[in-house]
């Protein structure tokens, strides 16, 4: 199996604070399912940024993609990018665009033709159940609702790795399970890499995961 993400005694950490996240060394294989929990203010949110290349790492090595996150220059962090996906904690959604051109935000950075972005938002949106909503904005929908479109929009361009945020941390049990259901559905049709950040793991989830868990900056194999 291909490694994906390796962390080699990673530190990360804001400003002149001490570091939140200390000499962290994980691997996460391609295809593999991987939980990360943790209290609130653990360090979650803070290892997805930076996998994303959203937080620049202070020391140790990362290594996501292929790409050394150390000194990854612009093109690269933009190449990462197009092969990952991701909902962020406050979904992120462009408030001024529809739900369609919001899920189609990543397939027109990555040139889909016009064609397939439609097709493929059509069938997106009916996964999340909510095709009768394309032509809203953002602010019209339920928090719910804008959290499954950034699950819709996180999923669009195929990409290698979904990074998801606690992803359902604002759904009903049936909601909750749609999500699940359409990251499990991902993972093992497409092989998609799955790292989700929850503080509530799915109940009846028959998924292979694995768990990485923080406790005062340590990440640790929770078993
Ligand atoms: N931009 C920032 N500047 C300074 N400190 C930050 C910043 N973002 C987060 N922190 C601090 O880093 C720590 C970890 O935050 P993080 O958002 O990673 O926690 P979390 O585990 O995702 O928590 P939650 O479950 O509440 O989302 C917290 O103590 C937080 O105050
Ligand atoms: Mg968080």
């Amino acid at each position: 199996m291909s490694t994906i993400i390796e962390a080699k005694n990673l530190n990360l950490g804001y400003k002149n604070d001490e570091n939140i996240i200390k000499d962290a060394s994980f691997s996460i294989n391609a295809r593999e399912f991987v939980f990360i929990t943790g209290a609130s203010g653990s360090g979650k949110s803070t290892i997805l940024s930076s996998l994303y290349g959203y937080l620049p790492i202070r020391s140790g090595g990362l290594e996501v993609y292929g790409v050394n996150m150390l000194r990854a220059s612009k093109a690269k962090i933009h190449y990462l990018r197009q092969n990952i996906g991701i909902v962020f904690q406050d979904y992120k959604l462009v408030k001024e665009w529809n739900i369609e051109k919001n899920v189609m935000l990543p397939m027109v950075i990555n040139g889909y033709k016009k064609e397939i972005c439609k097709s493929q938002v059509e069938r997106l949106l009916v996964h999340i159940k909510l095709s009768h909503k394309a032509s809203k904005f953002p602010l019209e929908l339920s928090g719910g609702e804008q959290q499954r479109v950034a699950m819709a929009r996180a999923l669009a361009h195929n990409p290698a790795i979904i990074l998801a945020d606690e992803p359902t941390g604002n759904l009903d049990d049936y909601s909750s399970e749609l999500i699940w259901g359409l990251l499990k559905g991902v993972n093992e049709q497409l092989g998609i890499t799955v790292v989700v950040v929850t503080h509530r793991l799915p109940e009846r989830l028959s998924i292979n995961y694995r768990r990485l868990h923080i406790e005062e900056g340590v990440v640790y194999e929770f078993s």
